[in-house]
């Protein structure tokens, strides 16, 4: 017998029924993008190993302990992207973007990699939906980013959620804080492989997922205290800009971001039905990033949604629509002459803007009924040589069995008078 595969370990697959589900999730967060000009930025899968190393920083997880990567045919160090912001500066920097009208405003959506230990909402390949708005600093872009972020979550009708913020300030605020935090670090009594991730980058620590760390950053020098007025004045005019647009936020200091590339406003949409992978979404400034990658040296911000844990936060607030999938009518031909005038019909009604699905090979009357009452159609129609030969059918709606004799003829304006 031939080996039964199965998919690899930890990554998130949708199938019918569920599909429909994360594609109306998907579209659904991109809505309120599209809404403020974001456009489609469509990236490869993989790339340069170290556009992630030096982008997203060697003292994450992502890039110490998480990267798929793979030598290819010509000897190159590719990685299979753990996350968007750093290939879509590769490509802002590639192609001059950034050289017109700035903001460049683009959104994203796909699969991304990270070779993390499995469990619910965590997987190895998961969808993120993203945007990146590059090329001005101003508190309502960022803003506007996380209102972005809020509206998609509220179409979709959760509720169960927070917003934390919190800035890491500009160099000079960064610069004063990380100094008192290294002498901070420096006072405790830390193993090796600590000390060694503290010296690449201290922020790290308060987010070690070791109870006996996270106790003794408890007392931690707080880069929120350390805000200079600038840095201050613009954090406020973040939260009254939030505040405007009626974009409920919680202020946290502790919040640490996994990569390494923030500053200035960093946030996270935590959900309170998911357990431990809470964090639906998340983002930030990023003040070096593009002139760490070789370009100007132009500000951005942006976010990553992640679309598998959305789901599952839908699911978990019962909030999930029933009617995702709609189909307007289930044409049922009986009989070899009659399947190819269904065929022709069908094809008529679809370039007239419905939806119909028909019943394909030799199948008996009953079970054709069975797959149309499956299908969720709203009607369905017997096309057999009797309904041909008078060119009327009997239009029967799904849900209450009602049935009325429709002409073939104003099949279509009686279908669209019932919509
Ligand atoms: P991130 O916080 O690493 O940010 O990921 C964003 C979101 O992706 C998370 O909040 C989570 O919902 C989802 N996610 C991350 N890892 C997994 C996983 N293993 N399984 C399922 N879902 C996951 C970024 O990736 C940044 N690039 C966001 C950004 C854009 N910052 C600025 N611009």
């Amino acid at each position: 017998m031939n080996p039964k595969f199965q998919a690899p370990k930890g990554v998130s697959e949708y199938l019918p029924p569920r599909s429909n589900l994360f594609d109306y999730v998907s579209r659904t967060l991109t809505a309120p993008a599209l809404a403020a000009g974001y456009e489609l930025i469509e990236l490869p899968i993989f790339e340069d190993t170290e556009l992630f190393t030096r982008g997203v920083g060697e003292s994450t997880d992502v890039v110490s302990k998480e990267m798929y990567t793979f030598e290819d045919r010509g000897g190159r160090s590719l990685t299979l992207r753990p996350e968007g912001t750093a290939g879509v500066m590769r490509a802002v920097i590639e192609h001059n973007l950034d050289r017109g009208q700035l903001p460049v405003k683009l959104y994203y959506r796909g699969p991304f990699f990270r070779a993390e230990r499995p469990q619910a909402g965590r997987y190895r390949q998961f969808y993120q939906f993203g945007i990146e708005a590059i090329g001005v600093n101003d508190p309502y872009l960022d803003a506007e980013v996380i209102g972005i972020a809020y509206s998609g979550y509220r179409k979709l009708g959760l509720t169960n959620f927070s917003l934390h913020i919190t800035s890491l300030g500009d160099a000079e605020s960064r610069d004063r804080h990380r100094s008192d935090l290294i002498k901070f670090i420096n006072s405790l009594n830390l193993d090796e492989e600590t000390k060694a991730r503290a010296a690449k980058n201290p922020l790290r620590l308060f987010d070690d997922k070791r109870e006996e760390i996270r106790s003794k950053m408890q007392t931690a020098p707080l880069l929120l205290d350390y805000l200079n007025d600038e840095s201050q004045d613009n954090f406020t005019a973040v939260q009254a800009a939030l505040k405007s647009i009626g974009v409920p936020y919680e202020i946290n200091p502790h919040m640490v971001r996994g990569l390494d590339y923030y500053t200035g406003t960093t946030f996270e949409f935590v959900h309170k039905g998911l357990g431990a992978q809470s964090g639906i979404g998340g983002g930030g400034r990023y003040d070096g990033l593009m002139e760490t990658l070789g370009g100007q040296d132009l500000s951005g911000i942006g976010f990553g949604l992640g679309i598998d844990r959305v789901l599952l936060a839908m699911e978990s607030e019962g909030c999930v629509p029933t009617n995702i999938r709609y189909v307007d009518l289930y044409v049922i031909p009986l009989g070899v002459p009659a399947q190819s005038s269904a065929f022709a019909l069908v094809n008529e009604l679809r370039h007239a803007g419905f939806v119909i699905e028909q019943s394909f090979g030799d199948r008996a009357l009953k079970g054709a009924m069975k797959a149309a009452d499956k299908s969720g159609a709203r009607f369905a129609i017997v096309l057999g040589d009797a309904e041909i030969a008078s060119g009327t059918v009997e239009l029967k709606e799904m849900s209450t069995g009602k049935v009325s004799s429709v002409t073939l003829s104003t099949l279509a304006s009686e279908l669209a008078k019932r919509s």
